[in-house]
């Protein structure tokens, strides 16, 4: 249930400040547009991850940043506002001649781009593989096909690995970086983490023992001389697996110890002091305490946290202190001064109003929660607007929320 959109805003201005009380203001954005060079948005799903990094990065455009949103997966007419509609980690400017049109000039420059997590793992591959050959084999070995499709992880550790080759290139003054919709938000901050682990692991290890042992040209004959048992195996199973398996190790050997390097140095973005992570939720009190764990997490790994967004947060209409009263009141009015008729209506207008200001107080509630949760964290409250957010001027109408003084 949400308010029409002049309320909304009307509402939202005035009760602001009740966030503003409580957590200092919301002007920690705008701080961390001029002084981080990587935004990371983390959250629950559908909490508007995607929708408030685009907004941000919108901004950080229109104050002068040649900046860059990394999205994932945006629901089709934001993608299509920002002229991303298909997947392959191009970077497409932005056009922002509508906000010219209405009298805002941006200063700085707008790009976005989809991630397309598997090419970017296979771009990863192709640049450390010693030759086209290697290169060829490993694209062409199902295993491979199958676990950067299905891998744990994978979407996480391509977004990490992209954002910190896009940092490198010193490309943008600020990279905006969305982040896959996890069942558990600490995949992302575990994924790169875990490619290591996986590279390194027993099992990779386990594999190529009997390789290692003969050494590299040794291992190949071994893989030839084997190919009469991967027959046999194959006429029982009907699975070529046990040669993928082994194939891909074999491949994988020559750019294993480029991938962990790289691995290693993607997961310090994490960690850089030019990152922070902006943290979004709802105000519910199961996605707050979702996001105190998650806050929690960052502390425990040393990873800079930036603040905290509370999206759909449903403003009274009425200020508490207030609001019994002038309820009580213009109910005695309806009922002494209506006829019987027109006071039927107005009675059910009146249980509308009572019922949104019952949501307000529960939204009220999870932000109280997450100032004992996570006390002086800087906090911006949005409102839940009335429609989907996805033009350049819907993202500028959150902005005024985000971003006001
Ligand atoms: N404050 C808001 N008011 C109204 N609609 C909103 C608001 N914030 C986001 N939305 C809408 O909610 C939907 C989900 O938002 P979004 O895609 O940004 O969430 P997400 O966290 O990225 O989701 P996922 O986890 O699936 O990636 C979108 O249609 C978006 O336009
Ligand atoms: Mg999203």
């Amino acid at each position: 249930m949400s308010p029409p959109p002049e309320n909304s805003h009307k509402t939202a201005n005035n009760s602001r400040s009740a966030g503003a009380a409580l957590y200092g203001g919301s002007s920690f954005l705008r701080d961390l547009i001029r002084e981080r060079e990587i935004l990371i948005f983390g959250g629950a799903g559908g909490v508007g991850k995607t929708t408030l990094a685009a907004c941000v990065a919108l901004q950080a455009a229109i104050e002068g940043k040649k900046t860059l949103v990394m999205t994932i997966d945006p629901a089709r007419r934001l993608a299509d506002s920002l002229g991303v509609r298909e997947l392959g980690n191009e970077e497409h400017e932005v056009d922002l001649t509508p906000l010219a049109r209405n009298g805002e000039a941006p200063k700085g420059k707008l790009f976005a781009l989809m991630l397309d997590p598997k090419k970017t793992f296979d771009d990863m591959v192709r640049s450390f593989s010693p030759s086209a050959e290697v290169t060829d084999r490993v694209f062409n070995n199902r295993l491979y096909q199958q676990i950067t499709s299905s891998l744990a992880g994978m979407y996480e550790y391509s977004a990490i690995e992209k954002v910190y080759e896009i940092h490198q290139s010193r490309v943008y003054d600020l990279i905006v970086v969305d982040t896959p919709p996890t069942k558990h938000a600490l995949e992302f901050l575990d994924a790169p983490n875990k490619l290591v682990e996986f590279f390194r692991s027993g099992v990779v290890r386990w594999f190529l023992k009997p390789y290692l042992s003969v050494g590299k040209i040794g291992l190949r004959v071994m893989q030839a001389g084997s190919d009469v048992l991967f027959k046999i195996f194959e006429a029982i199973t009907g699975f070529s697996i046990v040669r993928d398996v082994s194939d891909f190790f074999i491949a994988l050997q020559d750019l294993w110890d480029g991938l962990v390097f790289r691995a290693e140095k993607a997961s310090e973005v994490l960690l850089a002091k030019e990152t922070s992570f902006v943290l979004v939720t709802s105000p519910h009190q199961q996605n707050i305490r979702e996001i105190a764990f998650y806050h929690a997490k960052l502390v425990e790994r040393k990873i800079p946290f930036g603040g905290i967004i509370v999206n759909r947060f449903h403003f009274p209409y009425l200020p508490k202190s207030k609001r019994k009263a002038l309820l009580d009141q213009t109910e005695a009015a309806i009922r002494g001064e209506m006829n019987r008729g027109t006071q039927a209506k107005h009675l059910r207008l009146l249980d509308n109003l009572r019922a949104i200001e019952d949501i307000s107080d529960f939204d009220r509630l999870g932000v109280e929660l997450l100032g004992r949760k996570i006390p002086r964290a800087p906090v911006a409250l949005v409102p839940a607007l009335p429609t989907d957010v996805y033009s350049l001027t819907g993202l500028q109408s959150v902005n005024q929320h985000l971003f006001a003084e």
